[in-house]
Formats: structure tokens, sequence, C-alpha cells
């Protein structure tokens, strides 16, 4: 992939956060990842690339754009496969909360997990933590390495976990065991990927979230020299046809190479609100400031980009009530 990708790719997620922000606290969720999507979209038709949507926004009957198997791009230049969440967190958005994004991750073709719109239980770490981790051991197990790993106490470690009913076993085990809990109301792509910057405060992610925000996160954690393994969960026979359909097995552990292949892949991330590592877009009277993070495998480079835009010069960024 060419280097300069990363730069270009940042464009597509900008565009999408300054578009889904203006849905910020309209509790009108819908209408957020519409605009997100719609934005990212248009952009990164322009972007030279031959890429291939392999995990998105749904099947091709039902998502009308960056659907699996849309093709985006130029048609020009690299073969790639694309992951991703125009809206990270639609309900944040609706909400005015903390920590959604406009996000999406790439590598060459062949290299990312080509996979429904399902479920994934994760487990994600730092890089301290590699090779320590396991999902299929107990809650308290992956804590304690954790703990050791890091050289902390285990009252010390902070672990991520969405809040839902569905995760009670593990909230209790965590508390259980004595350590803290940040629970978040979405967004597991940024509780993943804080697991790997000194400063968010949180060493472990645990639970159930989308298979998407999996492997973009996997992306994410790749180029950070983190880990994250994940199991498939269907959660109907619908969706155990659909990976035997596509060659999944779901029984299998999904570990950083089968998440995301080889050592050359892009992440690329705009706040749409505020978050731990990325502020949300501002609008200040014409223009737009987005944050956005990103990185590539390869080199481990890692940059902040902070965009002001002129809203006057990119009408598609610019809401049409
Ligand atoms: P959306 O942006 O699609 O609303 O996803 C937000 C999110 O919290 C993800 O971060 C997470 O992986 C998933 O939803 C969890 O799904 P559910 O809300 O069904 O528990």
């Amino acid at each position: 992939m060419e280097r300069s990708l990363s730069m270009e790719l940042v464009r597509v997620t900008e565009a999408a956060a300054v578009a889904a922000s203006h849905w910020m606290g309209r509790g009108l969720k819908n209408e957020a990842d519409d605009a997100a999507t719609t934005a990212m979209r248009t952009v990164f038709d322009t972007i030279p690339m031959q890429g291939v949507v392999v995990i998105g926004e749904g099947e091709m009957d039902e998502a009308p754009m960056l659907y699996i198997g849309e093709e985006l791009g130029t048609g020009t230049g690299p073969f790639v496969d694309v992951a991703v969440d125009p809206l990270e967190g639609t309900n944040i958005v609706a909400s005015g909360g903390w920590n959604a994004l406009a996000v999406l991750a790439i590598a060459d073709k062949g290299n990312l997990l080509n996979a429904p719109d399902m479920y994934m239980d994760k487990i994600a770490v730092g890089p301290e933590c590699v090779g320590k981790i396991d999902i299929n051991a107990s809650v308290t197990d992956n804590l304690n390495a954790v703990a050791k790993a890091k050289n902390m106490k285990l009252n010390e470690i902070t672990a991520t976990v969405l809040n839902r009913e569905r995760h009670a076993d593990i909230i209790a085990e965590i508390r259980a065991a004595g350590a803290r809990i940040k629970l978040i109301n979405d967004g597991d792509v940024a509780g993943a990927i804080n697991t790997a910057f000194e400063g968010t405060g949180v060493d472990i992610l645990f639970g159930l979230g989308g298979a998407p925000e999996g492997v973009i996160a996997a992306v994410g954690l790749k180029c950070l020299g983190g880990e994250i393994q994940g199991k498939l969960i269907p959660m109907n026979d619908a969706e155990r046809e659909r990976c035997i359909k596509m060659g999944i097995d779901v029984d299998k552990v999904l570990y950083m190479d089968d998440l995301v292949k080889g050592d050359d892949a892009i992440f690329a991330a705009t706040g749409v609100t505020d978050g731990e590592l990325l502020r949300g877009v501002q609008f200040t009277g014409g223009h737009s400031k987005t944050h956005s993070l990103v990185m590539r495998s390869k080199s481990g480079t890692i940059r902040f980009v902070e965009g002001r835009h002129s809203m006057d010069k990119k009408p598609h960024l610019v809401m049409k009530d």
C-alpha cells in the first residue's frame, strides 16, 4: 500500500465525523448514522485505491451503503480490504455522549477478516500484556495476568466493559477479583484502543460487541503493538449459516493474524464527540475543527492530526437542513 494513503484516509473519517457531529444530542441516531455513511461514501470515491468492504454496515440487501462486498475508491491504485464503521456510537451522538468516532481500517486485499455484521466476544490489551491474555481463560486469570505484566496490583487494574445485561457475569467476576471497572454505554473500538495508550487509565477490555468493531480495533491494536482476541457469537441459525457460507469456523478463537493478517494495515479515526483520546468536532463560525488518529502497522507511525476545515470551501461538510 502507498504510504500516502494514510493521510488520504483521514479525509474520509474527517468528513464522516463532521457530518455526524451536526446531529449531536438531537436524539436522532439513524440520521447521524446516515449522515456519516453518506459523507464517508462520497469521500472514499476520491481515494486512489481499489477497495472492497469486507466487514461493515451489513449485507447488501440490508444496508444502502458501505455494505459487505461494496467497491470503494477511484478504481486505480492498490487492491485493499476495507473495514468501516462510519459512526461508531450512534447512540452516543444522539445523546451527546462520550467517545463517538468515525473510523475505518484497510489492509492489503485478503488480509482483513471477512465476516458478517454480528457479535464478537473480545478481550483486548495494550503492548505490555501481549501474549499474556487468553479469551478462553477466566476473567480473574486474565486480570491477574495483566496485573503481573504491568507490575500493578489487582485493585489498580481498570477493565472496560460495555454496560449490558449480557455482561453481568463478567462484571460480577471483575468486582469479586477487586479490580476497577469502567462501564461504557457504547463504543468498544475506543474501549479496545484505549488499552494501548498510557494516560487513558484503562488496562483491558472484556465482552461482546460488534464484529466490525472487533476487526477495526484489531488493526488499531496491530499498529499500537497491542492484542485483541475474538470469538464470533452467532445469535441465531441465520447468522450461523451465514458464517458457514463465508467459510468461518465460529468455534475458533480469532487471534491477531486471523483478524488482520500481515504487517501492513492502516487505521484512521476522527472524534465525533469528545473522548479520552480524541476531541470531538468543534464549530467556530465558518470552520469546523477535527481531531484524528491515523496509524500504519508497517511503520508503527502514530499521528494525531488536527484539521481546520473551511465550511465555505467544503460544501459537502455543511449540513443541509
Ligand atoms: P453503533 O454505533 O452501531 O450503535 O455501535 C455502538 C456499539 O456500542 C459498539 O461500540 C459495540 O461494538 C456495539 O454497539 C455493541 O452492540 P449492542 O449495542 O447490541 O450491545
